[in-house]
């Protein structure tokens, strides 16, 4: 054996020389495979520091001692170094796959038939284009209502037996999804000054069981205005104009006395028949009667005007309401409510042209 110190210094230089062909590795890493490769050439079991650790076992102590502890931090800095650059590479190869597929999705994607707007939201903006073209302004109301605007606000008290018909889902005391869209005219009335001449479109609910003419949840359209001097002549005049525009052809209107808290006096509106005119026993549409019920209308009652502050004496003013869906499936001649909500691509194609 020479003399330690030489040794020492030999090895030493074999420490500098393991960490130079480490960095020399390091340049050629391409993936996880040359990783792996280079771990078990410089830590694995036969690699480069653990052979130089078993070259010391015949030493001298204190060099023992000294290189033993050079290649145990060398080993723990490769072993560090090593690590974190497969976290590296681990997160680009799964960026790209991630990438790649991303791109694939979008590519890929080729519908089998032409999309089509949702027959609701044909009718309903069918809809407020005849409004609007009547001078109408489209205004939104919340689905989720306070009791008063619901009720109250419309001439119907807590203890009014008309509150079952309209009854609905509860969210905390005062608080309901609306029943219909006529709370709208209470919000309007109580923050603005009239005239006012409005249409509001929107989702209702109600507890109702799914059948083919009934659903918990379903879309009607408000209208109304208040002016002077308005009567009943004039609410007349634009069903008629709103029949004939959204039916076709001139149609007649006819007016059957009937009740609502809100309105007095109150009407159901028949619109004649726009495919038989009343000349078909056997018509699906109105079923031989010539007429079609289509909404409830009415002179509105002295006191939601003054419920909202506004005076019955100087203003009078009439409203109507009515399900979007029946009118959808009148026109469309649609006979289950239920088809609406299913997304039954059957269906919806027919609309696409
Ligand atoms: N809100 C009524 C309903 O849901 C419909 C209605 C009837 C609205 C008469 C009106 C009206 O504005 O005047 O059954």
């Amino acid at each position: 054996m020479g003399d330690p110190k030489d040794l020492r210094d030999q090895l030493m230089e074999k420490v500098n020389e393991v960490k130079e062909h480490f960095k020399e590795a390091l340049a050629e890493l391409k993936n996880l495979e040359d990783l792996k490769r280079i771990r078990a050439r410089f830590i694995g079991p036969k690699g480069e520091v653990s052979e130089l650790m078993k070259s010391l076992k015949t030493l001298p102590k204190e060099i023992v001692r000294e290189l033993g502890r050079s290649l145990n931090q060398l080993k723990e800095e490769i072993s560090k170094h090593l690590s974190e650059l497969e976290k590296k590479l681990g997160e680009e190869i799964l960026r790209k796959r991630l990438l790649e597929e991303r791109k694939d999705l979008s590519v890929r994607y080729k519908p089998t038939y032409t999309p089509s707007i949702h027959p609701l939201t044909r009718i309903m903006r069918e809809l407020k284009e005849v409004f609007m073209g009547l001078g109408f302004e489209v205004v939104e109301g919340p689905e989720l209502e306070e009791e008063y605007y619901n009720f109250d606000g419309l001439n119907i008290p807590s203890d009014h037996p008309a509150r079952d018909m309209w009854d609905s889902f509860w969210v905390r005391p005062g608080y309901l999804l609306r029943s219909h869209t006529s709370p709208v005219q209470v919000r309007v009335m109580t923050t603005r000054k009239p005239p006012f001449k409005v249409v509001s479109l929107g989702k209702c609910y109600r507890r109702d069981d799914l059948d083919p003419t009934h659903s918990f949840q379903f879309h009607q359209i408000e209208g109304f205005i208040v002016d002077k001097g308005i009567t009943f002549a004039h609410l007349k005049g634009v069903l008629m104009e709103f029949a004939s525009r959204v039916f076709g052809g001139k149609r007649k209107v006819k007016l059957i006395p009937s009740y609502f808290p809100f309105t007095e006096p109150s009407a159901e509106v028949a619109i004649d028949c726009f495919r038989c005119g009343g000349k078909d026993p056997h018509c699906p549409i109105c079923k031989g009667e010539g007429w079609i019920e289509v909404l409830g209308a009415g002179m509105i009652h002295p006191n939601v005007l003054s419920n909202a502050g506004i005076s019955p004496q100087e203003w009078t003013g009439f409203a109507f309401g009515m399900g979007i869906e029946r009118i959808a499936m009148l026109k469309y001649q649609i006979d289950d409510i239920r088809l609406f909500y299913e997304n039954r691509l059957d269906f919806l194609k027919q609309f696409s042209a």
